[in-house]
């Protein structure tokens, strides 16, 4: 017999090993209180009593509306309003439902009566409960997410239409200089949103796991030199850039682009956020990966500020972003997303000459048959 359980006397001993085969109520994950033909509970396991916060003493041979005070969201007592030894003969139960415990805690029930026959009197009440703690924050941060989002999106639309607003009303009255200066800020503005949603998308990707990645060779080496070309091209001086490759590298098998998307990420978050010379460093590395020995791992650092010591846990999280100068937010969670679909790992620390340094490792993942 396990603790919290007690036979009553004549009655077909459930509460001890309910399924036959020898399984604990208290083994099980939810909640689960059960009573007796005469509305007296006879099993309320460890998971029951931790959300109802009860001791078995309390609860064993009470009246279950005593021991499990079930109210609605309206207040109204549970076991009254649903009667279940009293109500129709033929109700087999109560369907889930979102009910309130003293003290207003919120708990997820749902209730089956088991008859000896078919219509005949109720035996046993079968509850179980579950929390719904944990719920309610993902619906919390579901919110919090929509909010964000719509302030982002807000914020750029506002732009573009109050330029084109006023450039439609009053068009004659600006020289051609000022209009083109508006259409500039309007075409930014909308590059904004497109990227915004591009990167909204990636991170429901991200979120539902569907992040697809689609393995080819990468030159890892290759891919950084082709970003500093870019960032040389656009103006920045060359010598902003030192970019180290440790040879031999292995063969790394990725998908170009989502690398290509990490790389941008960091490399103009070190550019944006970061000051002085960015240091790309490539090197080979443990594989973060079980099994396999080698992967390839990129370091960029950067001579800036660096990311404060309390909130490094925080810079992968969405829309966290340090300062004003920040973008989103969210490119980051991004870089992270797309590291770990790739069986990768993601780190952030200090970098030797004062700066952030985020160090990057993937495992080589080379397909079977080459291996
Ligand atoms: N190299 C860096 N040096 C200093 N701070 C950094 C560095 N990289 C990132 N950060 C901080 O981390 C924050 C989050 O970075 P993240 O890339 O996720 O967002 P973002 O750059 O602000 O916007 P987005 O990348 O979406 O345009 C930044 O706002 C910035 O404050
Ligand atoms: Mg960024």
């Amino acid at each position: 017999m396990s603790v919290g359980t007690t036979s009553a006397p004549g009655a077909a001993p459930p509460a001890g090993d309910l399924t036959g085969l020898g399984i604990d109520p208290d083994d099980l994950p939810d909640g689960l209180v059960v009573a007796d033909e005469n509305g007296r509970v006879i099993c309320f396991n460890a998971a029951a009593r931790r959300i109802a916060a009860v001791t078995a003493e309390d609860v064993l041979g009470q009246r279950l509306d005593k021991a499990l005070p079930l109210e609605d969201l309206e207040g109204r007592r549970w076991w009254q309003l649903t009667d279940p030894y009293g109500g129709l003969a033929i109700r087999v139960g109560q369907p889930e439902r979102n009910l309130l415990l003293p003290g207003g805690r919120e708990v997820l029930v749902c209730a089956r009566y088991v008859r000896a026959e078919p219509t005949g009197p109720v035996r046993r009440v079968v509850v179980s409960i579950r929390d719904t703690e944990a719920r309610r924050r993902t619906e919390r941060s579901h919110a919090e997410l929509i909010a964000t989002v719509a302030h982002e999106l807000r914020s750029p639309l506002t732009s573009v239409k109050g330029f084109t607003a006023t450039l439609l009303a009053k068009w004659s009255r600006f020289t051609d200089d000022q209009k083109r200066l508006m259409l500039e800020t309007v075409d930014a503005d909308a590059d904004r949103v497109t990227r915004l949603i591009a990167e909204l998308l990636d991170i429901s990707r991200i979120d539902s796991g569907r992040l697809e990645v689609r393995r080819q060779p990468v030159d890892m080496g290759a891919a950084v030199g082709r970003h500093i070309q870019a960032y040389v091209a656009a103006g920045q001086p060359a010598d902003r850039f030192l970019l180290r490759i440790e040879q031999p590298l292995p063969a790394l098998w990725a998908d170009p682009d989502k690398i290509d998307q990490v790389l941008s990420n960091l490399i103009e978050n070190a550019v944006r956020h970061g000051e002085g010379t960015v240091t790309i460093d490539v090197t080979p590395a443990a594989s973060p990966r079980e099994g396999e020995d080698t992967g390839t791992s990129v370091t960029v650092s950067d001579e800036g500020a660096g990311i404060p010591e309390e909130s490094m846990n925080r810079v992968f999280t969405r829309f966290w972003r340090g300062s004003k100068r920040g973008g989103t937010g969210l490119g980051l969670y991004i870089v992270k997303g797309i590291v770990e679909a790739h069986g990768g790992a993601i780190t952030v620390g200090r970098a030797p000459g004062g700066g952030a340094e985020f160090r990057f490792t993937l495992p080589v993942s080379a397909p079977a048959y080459l291996s």
